[in-house]
């Protein structure tokens, strides 16, 4: 699909990794829905992106929610044809913590937000693109899904998010079998470490070890580099049923 004629909801879309992907699709020409929980910051990506943008405050755990405004993302956009989830918590925490075992809470929103939420906005937006004219190949839509390399290798103190990452890494290929049917791929990224607002908050020092960990390049990922994957996958009908790490060649150590 030709980024110009991209008519895209993103989750997560007002901030970070999404926001990114927002900024890369509205300047190849096409249009972007934002589905976020952050009001102030929706407002903010509006403007900033101008008429070819739309925010509709959604919270992805929820089902009714995700359907009445992916419903009305399409109208808004003229249609549906890509869905990129970038929604995400981190739900760091040790399961035997210092005071207490991590509260079953903890987990299960974790998992309810990355995971059910990814889950969730899948389903709906697919269920839109089934009626959309086939294009080449007979290509209806795409659904990008963001994992992280804490599927793979969870540190310590990530077993809630590396368990509900791990779960969007798994469900990508069946969901991309279920699909070839009405011609919607479904992909994941699995970013690395990528310099947004989840990480500021981290003190330098942690923050200069996570840079020196990384082979090549040394130093974070940017924003703009995880975009430039979203859209390489827009455009590549090929890519489908898989999930592509874009990490520098870290792999985390166990803390
Ligand atoms: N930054 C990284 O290094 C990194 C690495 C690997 C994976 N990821 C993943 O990439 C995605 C984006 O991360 P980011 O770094 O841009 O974070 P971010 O905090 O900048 O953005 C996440 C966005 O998700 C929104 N959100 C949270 N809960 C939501 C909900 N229930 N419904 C709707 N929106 C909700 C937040 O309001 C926020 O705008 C996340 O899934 C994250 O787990 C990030």
């Amino acid at each position: 699909m030709e980024l110009n004629q991209v008519k895209a909801v993103i989750t997560g879309g007002v901030s970070g990794l999404g926001l990114a992907v927002a900024r890369h699709i509205v300047a190849a020409g096409g249009a972007v829905a934002l589905l976020d929980v952050n009001d102030d910051k929706g407002a903010a990506a509006v403007a900033e992106l101008g008429t070819k943008a739309h925010y509709f405050r959604t919270d992805v755990t929820s089902e009714e929610a995700v359907v009445a405004n992916l419903k009305a993302a399409s109208e808004a956009l003229g249609g549906l044809n890509a869905a990129i989830s970038c929604a995400g918590i981190l739900g760091a925490g040790r399961v035997l913590g210092k005071e207490a075992p991590m509260p079953l809470k903890t987990f299960a929103t974790t998992v309810m937000v990355n995971l059910v939420g990814s889950f969730n906005v899948a389903k709906g937006a697919a269920d839109l693109m089934q009626h959309n004219a086939p294009g080449e190949d007979g290509e209806r839509g795409v659904i990008v899904n963001t994992a992280s390399i804490a599927a793979f290798e969870g540190q310590i103190g990530q077993a809630a998010y590396s368990a509900s990452k791990g779960g969007v890494v798994a469900m990508t290929l069946p969901m991309a079998r279920e699909f070839a049917r009405i011609g919607v791929r479904v992909m994941t990224v699995a970013p690395g470490v990528f310099h947004t607002p989840m990480v500021e908050g981290m003190p330098e020092n942690v923050y200069q070890s996570l840079c020196a960990q990384v082979p090549y390049p040394s130093r974070l990922g940017k924003p703009e580099e995880f975009a430039a994957t979203v859209a390489f996958i827009l455009q590549n009908r090929y890519l489908n049923g898989e999930t592509i790490r874009v990490d520098g060649a870290i792999r985390l150590q166990p803390k």
